[in-house]
């Protein structure tokens, strides 16, 4: 018998997560001031952020336990299965071995509440009563909202108006963990007020929530701000996937050649590939390939610059050395709005700078062409995200058809799309569009970088 599922017993659940600071081939650049444009310091942080996810941030441990009330809410739904493709393989004809770890069994429906999770536990930990966010998708509001209510913590959410008219499920999915969800720009916070004074039919941008998010937590004494991608500390908590993923992969007796996962800000994929690249880095796996999969209508690693820019529009968050589109991009509405952001995250940018691993951008309609192949072959819908890792992990399988090679390809499913039917109707009626974003419209993004000597 073919085994199709490789699925590890509770007690099996990696207690520790893997921080790759220690283990980095250079220093990551630190983080500035948005205001002083100086290197960031812990008190900074502080209106924003737990005091333990500021630490960990930073930290130089290589391993950092995971708490045990995580734990027990992590066991809700992990480990999560990893899966041996065989039908897609079939139906591609491919000699390659096509493996894919599941995210989407999560409550929410994605890796999201990896980090969620541990982030209102540490909150609640130091006594906040309630936290903000942005959503793009929807998918990591309402992995906050699904957290926050396991911890009696109150969450607002400011979801990008695209995704809130899009798909009023995703809202009444975090109303029902009891959190609040307002289309941003809202007229509930100054950044908002003014994109709308500016342009009354903004469609929203993750990078405009962001300073929504933020500037209502500053003005709160009880209110913490949580962002679901980007920082190290996010992708460390997602570490628990590839952890998962390299003893499922013991298991079934192969190791990647091949390691794909799609990016907004980079927190799904990093936590599929940081497990396995200190094999890379160490000499032990050189021809391990590493390959991020980005939006071409939000094509921020392959046409963006490497340059110290701000995290969200108003120039509110952090200041990042990141490959950027510039904070005030405004992206092409495209159906995975999770991939709608204008940088990415540090840890992603710098692997990606020393040639670590590599980026491709994709059309939203080969993606989406991509799902229904998997979702014929292997009866799981997956997100519109997640679709990109799919088309590039197929793409790749049917170069080995053609080489004869049988590679294995192993690909991070972050979650499914049953929220995003509406996306999945358009493309069947053959009305999705592919839009493209000019050099141009990036160029005039970039001159607004902020000037700390980039
Ligand atoms: C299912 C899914 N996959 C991927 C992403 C992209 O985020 P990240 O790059 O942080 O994993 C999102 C973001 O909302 C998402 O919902």
């Amino acid at each position: 018998m073919e085994r199709t599922k490789y699925i590890l017993n509770e007690k099996d659940m990696p207690t520790r997560w893997y921080n790759i600071q220690p283990d980095l081939p250079k220093p990551l650049p630190p983080y500035l001031h948005p205001g002083t444009k100086q290197p960031l310091g812990p008190a900074d942080l502080a209106p924003l952020f737990a005091m333990e996810l500021i630490k960990q941030e930073v930290s130089q441990e290589r391993y950092i336990d995971i708490p045990e009330e995580v734990q027990e809410i992590y066991r809700l739904w992990r480990p999560t299965n990893l899966f041996r493709a065989y039908r897609l393989e079939k139906a591609l004809g491919t000699p390659a071995k096509i493996y894919y770890k599941y995210e989407g069994t999560s409550p929410p429906g994605s890796h999201k509440p990896n980090t969620a999770v541990a982030q209102a536990y540490y909150n609640k930990k130091e006594g906040i009563k309630r936290i903000t966010t942005e959503t793009g998708a929807g998918q990591w509001g309402s992995s906050l909202a699904f957290a926050c209510n396991l911890f009696g913590i109150e969450c607002k959410v400011y979801m990008v108006r695209v995704s809130y008219n899009q798909k009023p499920y995703r809202r009444i999915m975090m109303e029902t963990w009891g959190a609040k969800c307002v289309p941003s720009p809202s007229l509930d916070t100054k950044a908002g007020r003014d994109m709308l004074a500016q342009d009354p039919n903004c469609p929203g941008s993750l990078g405009l929530a962001i300073s929504e998010a933020c500037e209502d937590a500053f003005s709160r004494e009880d209110t913490h701000y949580s962002l679901g991608s980007v920082l190290n500390h996010v992708l460390m908590h997602q570490t628990i996937i590839g952890q998962e993923a390299m003893k499922q992969m013991e298991m079934a007796g192969h190791y990647p050649d091949i390691l794909i996962g799609c990016v907004g800000g980079g927190s799904n994929f990093a936590g599929m590939f940081l497990p396995f690249v200190k094999d890379k880095i160490a000499g032990k796996k050189k021809n391990l390939q590493i390959i991020c999969v980005e939006p071409e209508s939000c094509p921020t690693l392959t046409k963006g610059l490497y340059a110290y820019d701000y995290g969200d529009v108003a120039g509110m968050a952090p200041i990042a050395k990141m490959f950027t589109l510039g904070h005030t991009f405004m992206p092409p509405p495209v159906h995975a709005g999770g991939l709608r952001y204008h940088g990415m995250a540090p840890i992603v940018c710098h692997f990606y700078d020393l040639k670590l691993i590599e980026a491709i951008a994709l059309r939203q309609n080969p993606c989406f062409e991509a799902a229904i192949s998997f979702a014929r072959a292997e009866g799981h819908i997956p997100a519109p995200e997640a679709a990109h890792a799919i088309r590039a992990a197929m793409d790749e399988a049917l170069k080995c058809k053609e080489s004869g090679q049988s590679k294995v390809i192993v690909f991070n499913n972050s979650g499914h799309g049953h929220f995003d039917l509406g996306s999945y109707e358009k493309y069947l009626a053959g009305k999705l569009e592919d839009t493209e974003v000019s050099d141009a419209q990036i160029k005039k993004a970039l001159a607004e970088l902020p000037k700390v000597g980039n």
